[in-house]
This record gives structure tokens, sequence and C-alpha cells, in this order.
């Protein structure tokens, strides 16, 4: 079934105020008119000038994390109310770099998903598996368990504001890529997931990013698979020249 490619830049904790409002201006202007969904996960600190460059056009602004909690005594966090104050649309969470870096918990991540449905925000739940489960054949199972743990208590309604992101996290940055067909049979694997989890409906609806060293030479490759509807790109999307040519894929 044919499923509007999602293509999102993750800029990680990268560029100055002055090159992220280079950088989205660019894009604005490269994806003007273009046909696919964009969205850019920005660093907290630069969301606001983003927003203001992005606003009314048809790239989503993104950021990269949110609490689990409505406003209150919690020292450096961020609010979904701060999010949405500034027009922030979508929140990237589960990443694997917030797993094994800073340690966060599925069942944390699940509090951030639903605070943020709830909150009307859209998400992109990121779910993977590290190099030692795939060489253990784990890798269905590890990505088995981070959807239904990362998705619990979301309804089939507010489905239609999540996507997912396989990112294998032996391939993130490294250089190294899911072969097409690797990647298709987890793709294919989690999507009849979610078809067990809620419905066929909504597992044929559901958008499933790839990211790892995704870049414009591999891309068309893995987006041709059938059930790689998007990709969550990390190093390639902090320039136009290297983020553009796969938007328009
Ligand atoms: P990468 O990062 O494209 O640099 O591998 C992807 C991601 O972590 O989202």
């Amino acid at each position: 079934m044919a499923r509007t490619h999602y293509i999102a830049g993750n800029w990680k904790m990268n560029t100055s105020k002055a090159e992220a409002v280079a950088l989205a201006k660019d894009l604005v202007e490269q994806l003007k008119g273009k046909s696919n969904k964009y969205m850019i996960g920005v660093p907290f600190v630069y969301l606001d000038a983003v927003a203001q460059v992005v606003k009314g056009t048809n790239i989503l602004l993104g950021a990269q994390d949110v609490a689990a909690t409505p406003n209150g005594a919690h020292t450096g966090e961020v609010s979904t109310e701060m999010l949405k104050d500034i027009g922030v649309q979508s929140v990237i969470l589960g990443h694997s770099e917030r797993r094994h870096e800073i340690g966060e918990s599925d069942e944390l991540i699940n509090k951030k998903v639903r605070r943020a449905l709830n909150e009307g925000l859209e998400v992109v739940l990121c779910i993977g598996e590290l190099l030692a489960e795939r060489e253990a054949g784990e890798a269905e199972n590890v990505c088995a368990f981070q959807l239904s743990a990362g998705l619990a208590g979301v309804t089939a309604e507010q489905m239609k504001k999540v996507t997912i992101a396989y990112e294998p996290v032996w391939a993130i940055g490294t250089g190294k890529t899911a072969t097409p067909e690797d990647a298709q049979a987890i793709h294919k694997f989690c999507r009849d997931y979610i078809a067990k989890l809620y419905s066929q409906a909504v597992a044929d609806e559901v958008i499933i990013q790839y990211g790892g060293s995704m870049k414009a030479s591999n891309a068309p490759e893995l987006l041709a698979q059938p059930d790689i509807d998007g990709g969550l790109i990390g190093g390639a999307a902090l320039k136009a020249e290297t983020f553009v040519p796969i938007c328009v894929i």
C-alpha cells in the first residue's frame, strides 16, 4: 500500500544558532512544493528561532525530547506546554542515544510518548537493537518489546500521530547501513507486530522510517522497500545538499 514518504532530520546536539537558522531557510526554499512529509528535529535552544523560519511551510518543527510531566518543579526539563507555545509539532522519543547514553527506560519513554500524544504533539518513536542483540538473533524480540512497551496505553486513534523509526544501533553514525533486505525484514516484522497490537488497518497506515547512516546514495534502495516509508536522518541532515536529495526521492 502506498504511504507518503516521511523524511525527518535529527540534528542531534549540532549547529550554532546561525547555522540552524540558515539550514532551516535553505530547506524551506528547496523543499517548497515538494510532496513528501518533512520534519526537522532541532536542539531545544534553537527551536524558537527555527520556528520563525518554518512556520506555515511544509516542514514540521520537531524537538528531540520532552518531559514526561506537566510544568512544575522539574529542573532542566522542557515540557509539552513549552514546546507547543513556540510552535513545535512533533517530538522524537526513545532515540538510542537517549536509551543508551542517558539511560532512559522503556517505561520513561512510554510516559513521554503518552504525554506528547495526549497534548496533541506528533511522535517519532525510535526503536532498534544493539549489535550484540542482532548477533544473538534477538533483533525482532528487542523491537517487539520496545514497540509494546513504548506504545502501552496509546490508542488506535492516537496511532495516527505516531511514526516508528527503526534504527539499528550499530548503524547509527557508523557508516554501516542495514542492507535493504535486512531492513525490510525488520520493518515488515514491526508492521505485523503493530497489526497484532492494534489492527491491520492501523498497521497499514503507520509510517515506519529507517534510520542509521541513511544518505542520498543508499536511500533510494531502502525507500524502494515495501515497508520502509521514510527515513530518520542524522549526519546527512546537517547540510541541505546532503538532506534534500533524500527528501525528494
Ligand atoms: P545517522 O543518525 O544518520 O547519523 O546514522 C540517525 C539517527 O540517529 O537518527
